[in-house]
């Protein structure tokens, strides 16, 4: 978004960002209520909308996840790096945000695969002096191109606990993508202590409504799926989980008593490395 047109359109895209395909970042960017989406990601945005109402909803609820489960995780865990893979577009507060606001020397290395994240994410992700803010383009389809990463082995201690977290990105990888074959890579490069924490979308709750959305996604050419808690679940191995379980998003240590935990339809659960 540059010279005279800056400030003449917002569907002026930055270099290697391809305004004519859905992105999966911009949709949730477009949901969150953010200004980093183009007429391509509104469409299929506005389209899964139609078939889940309460959408704005659900991706407000993940976000509050991701508030709570970074707080729990360093206050109560004593975790004081994370990797985070599949960030989206920065939606304030952020993971390193959250974090550091409770022990500043906090480390996040971010990755995703798109290259809108990477522009505005180099921009934003500001770190406190005492900690680290890193962010890699990589494929979680490749986990150890994110394993190997300079910009990684530089920032996180591999003797540390990790905080590694999935956060709906999962649902975006095919069953042929083997995305439980990738997560367990993931997790046997972790040292003993790290945990992950997971969101995924799942029609456990209201199958009509999800079924049309991801029939919404899938006839724009995008890969979603929703999976069953039994699906999600097999994401953690034999790593302990920790209270309370596999659970709707909304009903993981929620701030403020949940009137519908099942409104938001994502199952959402943290568990340890022994
Ligand atoms: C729905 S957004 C979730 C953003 C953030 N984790 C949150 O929950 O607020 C999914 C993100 O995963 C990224 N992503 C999708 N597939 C990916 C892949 N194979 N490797 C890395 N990132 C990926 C997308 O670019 C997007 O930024």
């Amino acid at each position: 978004m540059q010279g005279n047109n800056a400030s003449a359109s917002i569907d002026i895209a930055p270099p290697g960002v391809n305004v004519n395909v859905p992105h999966s970042a911009r949709i949730y960017d477009y949901w969150l209520g953010g200004k980093d989406n183009f007429a391509v990601d509104r469409a299929v945005g506005e389209a899964m909308m139609k078939a889940i109402p309460g959408m704005r909803y659900m991706a407000g609820e993940n976000r509050k996840f991701v508030h709570r489960a970074a707080r729990d995780l360093v206050a109560k865990e004593g975790i004081r790096q994370f990797l985070d893979i599949g960030t989206g577009i920065p939606t304030r507060p952020n993971l390193h945000e959250v974090a550091q606001r409770i022990a500043p020397e906090t480390r996040v290395v971010y990755v995703d695969n798109d290259s809108i994240v990477l522009v505005h994410a180099r921009a934003l992700m500001v770190s406190t002096d005492e900690g680290r803010s890193e962010y890699i383009s990589a494929d979680l389809r490749k986990p150890s191109s994110i394993l190997t990463d300079q910009i990684l082995l530089e920032t996180l201690d591999p003797t540390r606990p990790v905080g590694l977290t999935l956060i709906a990105i999962l649902m975006l990888l095919s069953d042929a993508e083997d995305p439980w074959g990738l997560v367990a890579e993931l997790r046997d490069a972790m040292p003993s202590g790290s945990v992950l924490a997971i969101t995924h979308p799942t029609a456990d709750f209201n199958p009509a409504e999800v079924n049309a959305a991801v029939a919404a996604a899938t006839g724009a050419g995008m890969t979603l799926v929703a999976r069953t808690r039994d699906e999600v679940r097999r994401f953690f191995g034999d790593w302990e989980m920790l209270e309370p379980g596999l659970v709707p998003v909304s009903a993981w240590h929620p701030d403020e008593p949940v009137e519908d935990p099942e409104a938001a339809y994502y199952w959402a659960g943290v568990a340890r490395k022994p």
